[in-house]
């Protein structure tokens, strides 16, 4: 399944928010969505429902899978300086591809990055940032061996890995268990992916699916332990309707 030799491989591509991301040959897959855009994907898709959904936390822990380009994290820092708001965070980002990281100081980032460029440098250089209210550390190696060694609860899952054609290993119910672990009552997942096999995965984990319309992108998935003021996916219909639709199981692919 995975190319490793291509993993240096990777092309710039221009998306249609005029923000720049890149193109994995070892994936054969785009970092972002190219026509949503790298930024708006990140901001409408992760970071505001998250956000609008957690508004009354004032202490956050947020799991960014994977941390790729880092838009997810730097666009969550963008939001919450863009909104004054004043929150301890602390981002948790497994990421397997180190090169990727090192050459994170040369990206061009959106304009919007520009006030972070010494939390990029840092994390390019060292994986590692803090600060008064932010903590935030990229974890090299496979998310699956990484994800349960993490002690910590978290409020926000930002699950952006590449796509489960792509990348099945990070969208199973096994993969899900591991982050059910990490999960609180009210726990957030936000997706890209509204495919039934991930849904199933999800709530075959004790997760409530809901569907998410961002301003100007496709629509996408919310899971949460908890019942969200959100468009309920009955899970259960879609059972009956489908009885074949079933969760990915690590098996599928081992
Ligand atoms: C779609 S990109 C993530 C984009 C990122 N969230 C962003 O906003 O820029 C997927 C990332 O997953 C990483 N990856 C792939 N398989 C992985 C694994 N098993 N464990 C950890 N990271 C992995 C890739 O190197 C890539 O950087």
């Amino acid at each position: 399944m995975y190319k490793e030799e291509l993993r240096d491989k990777k092309e710039l591509i221009l998306t249609e928010d005029g923000t720049k991301t890149l193109f994995s040959c070892e994936f054969n897959e785009a970092y972002h969505s190219t026509k949503d855009g790298a930024l708006v994907e990140s901001l409408e898709k992760h970071i505001k429902p998250a956000f609008l959904l957690q508004k009354d936390k004032k202490d956050l822990v947020i799991l960014d899978i994977c941390f790729g380009l880092g838009y997810n994290t730097l666009t969550t820092l963008y939001y919450i300086k863009k909104h004054n708001l004043s929150i301890n965070l602390h981002i948790i980002s497994p990421e397997i591809d180190r090169g990727l990281i090192s050459s994170l100081k040369d990206f061009e980032y959106p304009k919007e990055f520009n006030q972070f460029r010494n939390i990029i440098n840092d994390l390019s250089k060292n994986l590692y940032y803090k600060d008064k209210n932010l903590t935030v550390e990229i974890l090299i190696g496979d998310a699956r061996a990484i994800i349960p060694k993490i002690d910590k609860k978290v409020d926000i899952v930002y699950q952006d890995a590449f796509s489960p054609k792509q990348n099945p290993l990070l969208w199973t119910k096994e993969y899900f268990a591991d982050i059910k672990a990490l999960s609180k009552s009210n726990t957030i997942i936000t997706t890209y992916s509204v495919a039934s096999s991930v849904r199933m995965g999800l709530y075959e984990n004790g997760y409530n699916i809901f569907l998410v319309d961002g301003k100007g992108v496709r629509s996408s998935t919310i899971a949460s332990p908890k019942i969200l003021d959100l468009k309920y996916i009955d899970m259960e219909l879609k059972k009956a309707r489908n009885p074949k639709a079933r969760s990915f199981r690590d098996s599928d692919f081992n």
